[in-house]
């Protein structure tokens, strides 16, 4: 099953194939995450797949956001197969589009009223010289990487206020009080190597948007963490050693699905703690 009923902000929604289930099949949901809702960028492919479709697995309400429908509807299918999973709802939004994202967080406030948790997982990646990088390209990869996120985050405070609101029983289901922020972020948003300026600038920019808004608010009962990834076997880095021109072997690298598993650690960490960084890296240093 694919979930609830999507709200779709694009100009021109592409309506899933696939009848809407009830609402009340997504109820019986008795994961650990059942109850909770979430919103996920970058759910169409790599990390941000991964998180969505272990957070579905695990009994959330997801939203999973993307620009190309057939892999979120395909990821819907996939996420939701066992009893104990939650709904995924495949959302077609481009970042880029700022009334569009408002329109879709506006939504979703008034259709859900709590979102548990916001991932952010998209963005665009695109590498060349000082010299040589057009001034577009970072304009594309600031609108991607920084805007789009920013003004969903935003736009969803008021739903991760009320999440964090909740007295414990979550809205009459299981979820717990708190609501968190996860901000995929690179290495190159601590260090900036040759040939990445502008992807790095706008990972430090996001580094500084969670680190600002983390101090804003924490006293909301809202937790910030920016994790810093090293090389991810994902479609983005296998596109990235194809450029490089070197075989790629992703079993040498970290697997998306060890994002996802610290996903799930760090919202179920007791709210008396919040990790705020981590710097996660591939176990074997081969490249
Ligand atoms: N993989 C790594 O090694 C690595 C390392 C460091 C940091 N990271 C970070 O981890 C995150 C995910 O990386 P990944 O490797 O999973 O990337 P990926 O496989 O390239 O996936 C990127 C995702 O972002 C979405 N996206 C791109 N532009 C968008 C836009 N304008 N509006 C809405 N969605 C948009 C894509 O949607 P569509 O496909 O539907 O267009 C896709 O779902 C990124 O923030 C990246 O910087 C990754």
């Amino acid at each position: 099953m694919s979930g609830d009923a999507a709200p779709n902000p694009s100009p021109e929604p592409e309506p899933s194939p696939e009848p809407e289930p009830s609402p009340a099949l997504a109820a019986v949901a008795t994961g650990p995450l059942a109850g909770r809702v979430a919103v996920v960028t970058g759910a169409s492919s790599g990390i941000g797949r991964a998180v969505a479709a272990r957070l579905a697995g695990d009994g959330a309400t997801v939203l999973a956001l993307g620009r190309d429908q057939a892999r979120l509807d395909a990821l819907g299918k996939e996420a939701t197969a066992l009893p104990s999973s939650g709904s995924l709802v495949p959302v077609r939004l481009d970042l880029t589009d700022t009334a569009a994202v408002e329109r879709f967080a506006a939504d979703t406030v008034v259709r859900y009223g709590h979102v548990h948790l916001l991932v952010h997982s998209a963005g665009g990646y695109l590498n060349s010289r000082v010299e040589d990088a057009s001034v577009d390209d970072f304009d594309a990869q600031y609108a991607a990487n920084v805007r789009g996120p920013f003004v969903l985050t935003q736009r969803l405070l008021p739903a991760l206020r009320a999440a964090a609101a909740l007295d414990g029983d979550g809205d009459g289901g299981a979820a717990p009080a708190g609501a968190d922020v996860v901000v995929m972020n690179s290495s190159q948003g601590v260090r900036a190597g040759a040939g990445t300026s502008q992807f790095a600038a706008t990972q430090h920019a996001m580094r500084a948007v969670a680190d600002s808004l983390r101090q804003e608010i924490n006293s909301d009962g809202i937790r910030v963490v920016t994790i810093h990834l090293g090389r991810t076997a994902t479609p983005r880095q296998e596109a990235i050693f194809e450029r490089e021109g070197r075989s790629y072997r992703p079993e040498l690298l970290i697997q998306a699905e060890d994002v996802a598993d610290l996903v799930t650690y760090l919202v179920q960490l007791p709210r008396t703690a919040e990790v705020t960084e981590l710097h996660l890296r591939p176990a074997l240093k081969s490249y």
